[in-house]
Formats: structure tokens, C-alpha cells, sequence
């Protein structure tokens, strides 16, 4: 996965910044899985904001780790969740968007533990959330895999 470099906000008054890295960050996924995660994050964070504000989106590599991570983040300035809901947000058919389905965030669970990572959530009501998803590297392979297809380190 190529981190994305152009986003174009859904409404005028959204507003989409992306923090990306100056170099290219490789991740050898299902392109279609990890867009999937990131598409249910993104619109859940829009949804959040109904009469409009910023979503932020970022990617980094993370080498601080003992197994070094790709972590991208979605942070809204929306609505927030409560603190009580947070643990049932990732179960089928729990929501509270209007016209959900309650599966987006079921669903990128569970291509994201298919992967070997975990999705963090914090959010604060009234002021937002940011869903932070840790995609491990694999040990030995991690200088590589963050590289283009073919190229070492
Ligand atoms: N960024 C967010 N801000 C506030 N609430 C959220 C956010 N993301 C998810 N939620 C809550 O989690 C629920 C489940 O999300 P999801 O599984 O994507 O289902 P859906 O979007 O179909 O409702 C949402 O209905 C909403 O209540
Ligand atoms: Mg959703």
C-alpha cells in the first residue's frame, strides 16, 4: 500500500488534511482490505461531523517498536463516543449513525487481527475520536517490506 498523497473532501464544509511521509512507505497487503479499513474509518469520522470540520489522516512507520509497525491514524473533531460505548463499537450491528449498518467497524476489526494488528481508539465526547490501526512488519522482513517491491534497505 502506497501511502495516499490527494484526498478530496465530500463536502465543502469537510475539510480532509493528510500527513504523510516525504518517502513512500511500502506494506505488502490486500490493497482492497487495507482500503477497506481506511474507507470505514474515514466516513465514520465524516459521519461524526455532520455539519461539517476536519478529518485528518496519517501514516508512519513506527521503528521504535520491538517489531517495527505501519500505523496510519483518523482523527475527526466530531461528535465523540462515549466512554461506555467504546468496547461494543466493534461488535456487529452496535451504532448510532443514521442509516448504518453497524458492520463497518466489525468488519475492519477483524481484517485488521487478521493481519496481526490491533486498532486503538480515543475519543473524547463533544471534541472527537482518532482511531489509530498498528499493522505489524514482519521481523524479518521489516527493513524490506517498507520499501518499494524489490528494493532492500
Ligand atoms: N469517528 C466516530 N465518531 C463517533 N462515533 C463513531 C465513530 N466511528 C464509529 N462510531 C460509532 O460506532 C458505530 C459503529 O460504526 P460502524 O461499525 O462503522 O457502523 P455504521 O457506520 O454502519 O454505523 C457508529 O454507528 C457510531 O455510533
Ligand atoms: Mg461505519
Amino acid at each position: 500500500m502506497r501511502a495516499a498523497s490527494y484526498a478530496r473532501p465530500p463536502r465543502a464544509d469537510h475539510t480532509v488534511v493528510l500527513e504523510t511521509p516525504d518517502e513512500p512507505l511500502w506494506y505488502d497487503g490486500e490493497e482492497t482490505e487495507l482500503r477497506q479499513v481506511l474507507w470505514s474509518l474515514a466516513t465514520n469520522g465524516l459521519r461524526a461531523m455532520p455539519t461539517g470540520g476536519e478529518l485528518t489522516m496519517g501514516v508512519r512507520l513506527d521503528r521504535e517498536k520491538a517489531r517495527e509497525e505501519l500505523v496510519f491514524f483518523v482523527r475527526d473533531c466530531g461528535c465523540g463516543i462515549p466512554h461506555d460505548e467504546l468496547e461494543q463499537m466493534f461488535q456487529p450491528f452496535h451504532g448510532s449513525f443514521r442509516k448504518g449498518t453497524g458492520l463497518g467497524l466489525a468488519i475492519a476489526h477483524r481484517i485488521v487481527t487478521d493481519y496481526n494488528g490491533r486498532i486503538d481508539v480515543s475519543s473524547t465526547v463533544g471534541e472527537g475520536t482518532t482511531f489509530t490501526v498498528h499493522l505489524p512488519l514482519p521481523p524479518a522482513q521489516g527493513e524490506t517490506r517498507a520499501l518499494p517491491p524489490g528494493r532492500t534497505a
